[in-house]
């Protein structure tokens, strides 16, 4: 593995638009489940799953009883998403912000909904999923912080007079264009891909390796950093996985590209 580890700080430091995609599995070691790892939430509780794919149609044709089951004011909801407020980045949050701060990694494009890559200093993030820190209108695609509203009268409404949702993207409902068009963009433009704790399985996100794999080997490196393999993997459309934990494996990533940077520098 350590091989590994190397041949990834290497590639980074050759890099000149390195970017990051990440999934659930970062957030792990922080105490946020994933999704479809052993300990999952899909995993371990379908009915959960069931109902995750009913939220954006029930906005639709309900968006007060949308709101009050989000809230966890009746039905089945908890208030998942302040308790996702409260939990802090671990070390492999911190490491891509470190790759952020050497002016390696260009953007950080996350699944993730917990906001954790900006609590551990990221600056450029695309959300791909949104986020729960958002509210947001399906109708004109104006997002508002969630401390913009009250929450008190249901359904939070848009100053286009529409009913507002979480920005939280759900099952079945459009990625916003606006953030499907730039992570795509990076997609078509990044030399190295780093992907760190996803199973690429939920699509249009799982296309965007396949898309920058479609430039040719030599116009991109892309390299997983997850617990288990993937359809990536199997694929060949990663160069190469580094099996274990993003938590310990992106921290001495990053000290092996520190190392390359001071020996450029002629510190070393
Ligand atoms: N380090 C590395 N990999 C990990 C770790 C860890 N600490 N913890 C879990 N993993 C791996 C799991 O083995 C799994 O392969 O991370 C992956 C997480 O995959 P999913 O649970 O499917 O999460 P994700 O890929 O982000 O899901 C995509 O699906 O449910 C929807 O909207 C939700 O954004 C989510 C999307």
């Amino acid at each position: 593995m350590h091989d590994l580890i190397r041949q990834a700080a290497a590639d980074l430091t050759a890099s000149s638009h390195a970017i990051v995609l990440t999934g659930a599995g970062i957030s792990t070691e922080s105490g946020v489940p994933d999704f479809r790892g052993p300990k999952g939430i899909w995993t371990t509780n379908k009915q959960a799953e069931a109902q995750a794919y009913q939220r954006y149609e029930r906005f639709l044709d309900d968006p007060k009883a949308y709101w009050e089951e989000t809230l966890g004011t009746v039905g089945s909801g908890s208030d998942f998403y302040n308790q996702m407020r409260k939990v802090e980045p671990n070390p492999g949050h911190h490491a891509i912000a470190r790759l952020e701060q050497l002016g390696i990694v260009k953007w950080t494009i996350t699944q993730n909904v917990d906001g954790l890559h900006e609590k551990a200093g990221t600056r450029r993030v695309m959300h791909y999923h949104g986020s729960v820190e958002k509210l947001r209108c399906l109708s004109c695609g104006s997002r508002f912080g969630v401390d913009e509203y009250s929450l008190d009268k249901l359904p939070p409404l848009c100053r286009c007079g529409r009913p507002l949702k979480y920005d939280v993207v759900h099952f079945k409902e459009p990625i916003p264009s606006d953030i499907m068009d730039a992570a795509e963009e990076e997609a078509m433009k990044c030399d190295v891909m780093l992907i760190c704790g996803t199973s690429a399985v939920v699509y249009p996100f799982a296309a965007l390796p396949a898309m920058a794999r479609s430039r040719g080997r030599s116009a991109v490196k892309i390299i997983e950093v997850n617990a288990e393999p993937t359809p990536l993997t199997h694929q060949g459309i990663s160069d190469y996985l580094i099996q274990g934990k993003t938590g310990e494996i992106l921290p001495l990533v990053v000290d092996e590209v520190s190392k390359l940077l001071s020996r450029r520098d002629g510190h070393g």
